[in-house]
C-alpha cells in the first residue's frame, strides 16, 4: 500500500491578473485576512499526513522561503516585547517534522511544466499536487479527503467540482460515470473546452493526487492551450495506461486567482476568524 507523504505547490505563475500587487511578490503570499494563501495549503498537506513540501518557485521566490524559515531577528524581538501570542503564531507557520524544499521554474512555462520540475525529489512515489490559489475550506482538509479516497483506490484522484457551463474555458474538464458517492471514473479530459464543445460541467480544481507515470508524460507532451505545457494533456495522456478518478470534494471552493474569488474567500473567512468576525458582520450589515 502507497502512502501520500509528498506535496508539490507551484507557486512560479505570472499571477497577472493580480497585477500590480504580484509586480514584486507571488500570487500565493497574498493574505486572506492574516494567513498567505500558501500557508493554507500548506495546512491543508499537513492535515492530509503529508511531510515532505516541495515548492516549485519563479522568480518571486525569495518572499516564500522567508516565510517558511525561521525568522530569528523577528523572534528574538516579539520574545523582547513580551509577545508570547505573535510569537507563538509567527513560531507554528511551519509545524515540526515537515521538510520545505525548493526548486526554481527557470520560466512559467506552464502548470505541467511546474510540476515535472518536482521529479528529481518525488521520484518513484505517488504525490499530491495543491494549487494555493484555489482556497477550499471543508470540515476535513480536502487533501485529507482525498488521500483517503486514493488509500483505499491506490490511483490517481483529481479534485472536482460542477462549475456553469459558461465557466468551462476556465477549467480542465473531465467526462466520468459515477462509481460510489461524490466518486467518479475518469474516461478523458480536456483542457480550457468551449462550453458547447465541454464534455461535461465536472471542473478539475486544484488538487490532485498523481503517480510518478506522469513525469514521463509531461516530458512528452508539446505545449497546449495558451502555449503552456499544460497538467491536464499529460494527464490525459497518462490515462490511456491507468485509472483516474474525479472525487466530488466537500468543502467550499474560493478561485482566489480571480479577484471576485479572492474578496469573496475575504467575507467568508472575515466572519469566521475569532478577533474580527462580530464586529465585521456588523459592518457588512450596515453596508447591505
Ligand atoms: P494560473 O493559471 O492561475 O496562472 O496558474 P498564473 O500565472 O499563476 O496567474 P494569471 O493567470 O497570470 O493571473 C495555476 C497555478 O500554476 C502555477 C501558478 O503559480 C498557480 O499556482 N504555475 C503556472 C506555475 O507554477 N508555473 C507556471 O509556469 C504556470
Amino acid at each position: 500500500m502507497k502512502k501520500i507523504t509528498k506535496a508539490v505547490f507551484p507557486v512560479a505563475g505570472m499571477g497577472s491578473r493580480f497585477l500590480p500587487a504580484t509586480k514584486a511578490t507571488a500570487k500565493e503570499m497574498l493574505p486572506v485576512v492574516d494567513k498567505p494563501l500558501i500557508q493554507y495549503a500548506v495546512e491543508e498537506a499537513v492535515a492530509a499526513g503529508i511531510t515532505d513540501m516541495i515548492f516549485i518557485t519563479g522568480r518571486n521566490k525569495r518572499a516564500i522561503e522567508d516565510h517558511f524559515d525561521k525568522a530569528y531577528e523577528l523572534e528574538a524581538t516579539l520574545e523582547a516585547q513580551g509577545k508570547k501570542e505573535l510569537l507563538r503564531i509567527v513560531q507554528e507557520v511551519v509545524p515540526k517534522n515537515i521538510n520545505c524544499i525548493y526548486i526554481r521554474q527557470a520560466e512559467p512555462l506552464g502548470l505541467g511544466h511546474a510540476v515535472l520540475c518536482a521529479q528529481p525529489i518525488v521520484q518513484e512515489e505517488p504525490f499530491a499536487v495543491i494549487l494555493a490559489d484555489d482556497l477550499i475550506d471543508g470540515d476535513t482538509a480536502v487533501m485529507k479527503q482525498m488521500v483517503d479516497v486514493f488509500a483505499r483506490h491506490q490511483c490517481s484522484v483529481l479534485g472536482v467540482q460542477d462549475v456553469p457551463r459558461s465557466h468551462t474555458k476556465q477549467y480542465g474538464i473531465v467526462s466520468a460515470t459515477n462509481l460510489e458517492p461524490n466518486i467518479e471514473k475518469v474516461h478523458a479530459i480536456v483542457e480550457k473546452p468551449k462550453p458547447e464543445e465541454a464534455p461535461s460541467t465536472l471542473a478539475v480544481v486544484g488538487r490532485y493526487i498523481l503517480t510518478p507515470r506522469i513525469f514521463k508524460h509531461l516530458k512528452e507532451i508539446q505545449p497546449g492551450a495558451g502555449g503552456e505545457i499544460q497538467l491536464t494533456d499529460g494527464i490525459a495522456a497518462l490515462m490511456h495506461y491507468e485509472s483516474f478518478l474525479a472525487y466530488r470534494f466537500d468543502g467550499m471552493r474560493y478561485d482566489c486567482g480571480s479577484k471576485l474569488g479572492y474578496l469573496k474567500a475575504q467575507v467568508a473567512f472575515g466572519l469566521k476568524h475569532e478577533e474580527i468576525r462580530s464586529e465585521f458582520a456588523a459592518y457588512l450589515k450596515e453596508l447591505a
